[in-house]
């Protein structure tokens, strides 16, 4: 039977890429932001999961503004890490299962939702960094990818409850996938962070607290707010919440405790946290 080991949630600022080229990781502006990664490497190391389902949000390198879908499941055999890297070598690719974005497809699709499918497929910062802060100085990943991406990007973007409705559906695919699989859930991005505008550097530790503290127990607290909302409390590129949000949903009903939970300000532009919400 398939198993859903929990989700992993973290910001995927790509500095982070170059602090981990360069060996910063014990730089006292670093510390506090990978000092929260040893527990998730560790769950991680112990769990072995075999699959990561990931939500995330490409940022104009595979879709670019001419061309958003609004949800795109990947279905291709291996993506490759196409960003410029900001030093972090892109050379690591990722190998998909189709199978598995196949069947999710066919779930979503089945529940009304109508959503693209890419059988060729880039990935971003916003999957390297994730994959390297969980699986450091590995040769290869150790874990399948399939890639789900949410438009944080060019407006209108999906509201929140949608995010969190697509997560779920997204969920009870996993509950009906039949394989001895091992499956970790990812969300990457934010936490509020706005890179440009009047606004830019804007961050608001209210807001996030109030999003790590909901999470687990009242993920419904975080769709309350339209996307406007989202973006007047979060910045315009904490909307990546939505990721958060979608891959909360994915974790489903089952019991959830939190295993781990890190927060720093600021990493670059942004507030960056990492939290792991473990099935028990
Ligand atoms: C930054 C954060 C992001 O989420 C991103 O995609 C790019 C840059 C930043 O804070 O620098
Ligand atoms: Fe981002």
């Amino acid at each position: 039977m398939t198993e859903i080991i929990g989700g992993y949630f973290t910001s995927h600022v790509p500095a982070i890429g170059g602090a981990i080229a360069k060996g910063l990781q014990s730089d006292p502006y670093w510390k506090p932001f990978f000092d929260g990664f040893p527990p998730i490497q560790k769950w991680l190391n112990q769990e072995k999961p075999d699959v990561a389902v990931v939500f995330y949000n490409d940022h104009g390198l595979n879709f670019f503004l001419d061309k958003m879908p609004t949800f795109a499941v990947g279905a291709a055999d291996e993506y490759q890490s196409a960003d410029e890297g900001w030093g972090l070598p892109v050379y690591k690719t990722f190998t998909g299962d189709p199978a598995l974005s196949w069947h999710i497809i066919e779930a979503l699709v089945g529940d009304e939702f109508d959503i693209t499918t890419c059988q060729k497929m880039f990935v971003d910062h916003a999957m390297s960094i994730p994959f390297e802060l969980a699986w450091p100085n590995v040769d290869a990943w150790p874990v399948k990818l399939v890639p789900i991406a949410i438009n944080t990007v060019q407006h209108p973007l999906p509201s929140a409850k949608r995010c969190l409705a697509l997560g779920r559906a997204v969920g009870r695919a996993l509950e009906s996938w039949e394989s001895d699989d091992k499956i970790v859930v990812m969300g990457t991005g934010g936490l509020s962070h706005q890179l440009d505008g009047a606004r830019a550097g804007f961050i608001n530790s209210d807001y996030d607290r109030f999003c790590l503290d909901h999470l687990m127990n009242d993920p419904e607290a975080l769709v309350q707010d339209s996307i406007a909302g989202i973006v007047e409390k979060a910045g315009t590129q904490g909307v990546e919440i939505l990721n958060w949000i979608a891959a909360r949903g994915a974790l489903g009903a089952r019991p959830l405790a939190k295993r781990t939970e890190n927060y720093h300000i600021p990493i670059s532009n942004t507030a960056a946290a990492s939290v792991v919400l473990e099935a028990v």
